[in-house]
């Protein structure tokens, strides 16, 4: 079976880069991108391709190359699912705000409004592949909706999780480690299924990196991936505070450990915390998943990663209000950087929203500079904590369009992300139009410690 038409539903930080690079990729194949958000659908076709929604490096390039000639974006959804043999579904999947599983369990409501949408819609049969990071056994429940709504036509539904790297995603897609891609391999259906979804990687991936397995393997895969990662990133910051207390400099023994060659050295960087879209929810999910089967023990192990995390996050913004004779009330923080890692727009759970909130609860007065989050963006993620009303954070906080005017007569700053362009700042600069003692916290390991007292500042940085 060769595949002419895909759709993929979701135009967000994983379907619309991965459905331009296949796009860009298999020329013969028409890739529609729908979602239900008309702005974003408008963003994404805007003449100019700098501003699609998504600021990822080298996707504008990709997205040039492609739209308009098989590359398309719309809102009509059920003409993309109608025309399609193959439908990607990688709308989000939230940690649920309600009910049972309330903070933990993922939110499949959208997957669900999905199904029941291609079950109402297809005339002629269709692969459904699972884009979006699920629970697993998420892909019986689709079948189970697919075939008990549906006009009686057939679908085979496949697992084809996402590990693409936010900030990183072109080279991600186009360079994958491996392609993970499950589906029902005991059957001939099932496998010309899977055989057509690998026909479409093969365009550009290398076969050996084609990793097939059943669907229930491929949905554990992915959460298993973003544990370990996330464990790795824990791990490092349970160490960075203890190198704190003892005189150990945690980039040194960071690298010590690294250079095993058994352990690696790659997420292996103290930082104030991890944040992003899919850790905390991924393993969120993996310990309702563990509870409801009673495995307490594995639910513990595994949340235990995420408590280390909150504590990261507390204990950095704590440090902060202590090292500036415990009080920040009225004082003015800048901190640089919105964004959950450098080179995306994406602010999901990044660990700037909680610093800030931390500090707003002290009475600080907080002024945030980040080069591609937007002002509504801050303000939509501080009122989403409930914390204080929304009049409130927007008097509270400022957002500026330069680092200096952050910094300038600011008690101190706080480096939250790790931008390449805060690593090129003025430092002297800063410090010359910060009020005296003038301090600086690095969230992120970013700046020499040496160079930056030499300028004069009272220096913190994780882990040191
Ligand atoms: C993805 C995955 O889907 C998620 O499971 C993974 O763990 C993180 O990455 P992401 O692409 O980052 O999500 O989410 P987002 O940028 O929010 O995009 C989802 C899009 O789906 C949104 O644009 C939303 O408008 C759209 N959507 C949602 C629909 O079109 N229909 C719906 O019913 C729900
Ligand atoms: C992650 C996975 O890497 C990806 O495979 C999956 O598909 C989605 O989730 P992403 O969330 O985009 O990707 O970013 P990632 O680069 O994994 O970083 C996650 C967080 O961990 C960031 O806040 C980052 O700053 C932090 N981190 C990462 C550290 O604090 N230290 C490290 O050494 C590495």
């Amino acid at each position: 079976m060769k595949i002419k038409n895909i759709c993929c539903i979701g135009a967000g930080y994983v379907g619309g880069p991965t459905m331009a690079v296949i796009a860009q990729k298999c020329p013969e194949i028409n890739v529609t991108v729908v979602d239900i958000n008309e702005e974003r659908i408008k963003a994404w076709n805007d003449k100019d391709v700098e501003n699609i929604p998504i600021y990822e490096p080298g996707l504008p390039e990709v997205v040039k190359e492609a739209r308009d000639r098989n590359l398309f974006f719309s809102t009509n959804v059920d003409a993309a699912i109608d025309k399609a043999d193959m439908i990607f579904i990688s709308v989000n999947t939230p940690t649920k705000t309600y009910g049972i599983g309330k903070g933990m369990a993922a939110d499949l409501k959208y997957i669900e409004l999905c199904a029941r949408q291609i079950a109402r819609v297809s005339k002629t049969d269709k692969i459904v592949v699972e884009k979006s990071t699920l629970p697993v056994r998420t892909a019986e429940a689709l079948k189970n909706i697919l075939d008990n709504t549906g006009n009686g036509v057939n679908y085979q539904i496949l697992s084809n999780p996402e590990f693409l790297a936010e900030g990183t995603a072109v080279d991600d897609l186009m360079d994958p480690d491996r392609v993970l891609i499950g589906g029902d391999i005991d059957t001939p259906a099932g496998k010309d299924a899977v055989e057509a979804l690998v026909d479409v990687y093969a365009h550009w991936v290398p076969r050996e990196r084609l990793l097939t397995t059943n669907v229930w393997s491929s949905e554990l895969s992915k959460l298993t991936a973003n544990a370990f990662l996330a464990q790795r990133v824990s791990s490092i910051n349970a160490m960075s505070e203890l190198c704190e207390k003892t005189g150990a400099d945690v980039n040194e023994v960071s690298k010590a450990v690294g250079m095993d060659s058994r352990i690696g050295s790659k997420f292996l960087k103290s930082s104030v915390g991890f944040g992003g879209s899919c850790f905390q929810k991924d393993i969120l999910n993996l310990v309702y998943i563990s509870k409801s089967f009673g495995l307490n023990e594995v639910a513990d192990y595994w949340e235990q990663v995420i408590i280390m995390n909150d504590h990261q996050k507390r204990r950095f913004a704590a440090k902060i209000v202590q090292t500036l004779f415990n009080t920040v009330s009225g004082k003015k923080i800048a901190l640089l950087g919105w964004a959950f890692k450098k080179d995306t727009n994406d602010t999901r759970e990044s660990a700037a929203i909680y610093v800030a909130d931390y500090l707003l609860n002290e009475q600080a007065e907080i002024v945030v500079y980040d080069p591609k989050v937007k002002t509504e963006q801050v303000y939509a993620d501080l009122d989403y904590l409930n914390s204080r009303s929304s009049e409130e954070n927007r008097t509270r906080v400022k957002v500026v369009n330069t680092p200096y005017e952050a910094t300038e007569g600011a008690h101190a700053v706080a480096v939250l992300t790790e931008w390449n362009e805060f690593k090129a700042l003025d430092w002297q600069k800063v410090y010359d139009e910060m009020l005296k003692p003038a301090f600086l916290f690095d969230g992120r390991r970013l700046l020499e410690k040496e160079t930056k007292k030499k300028i004069g500042f009272e220096f913190y940085a994780i882990g040191s």
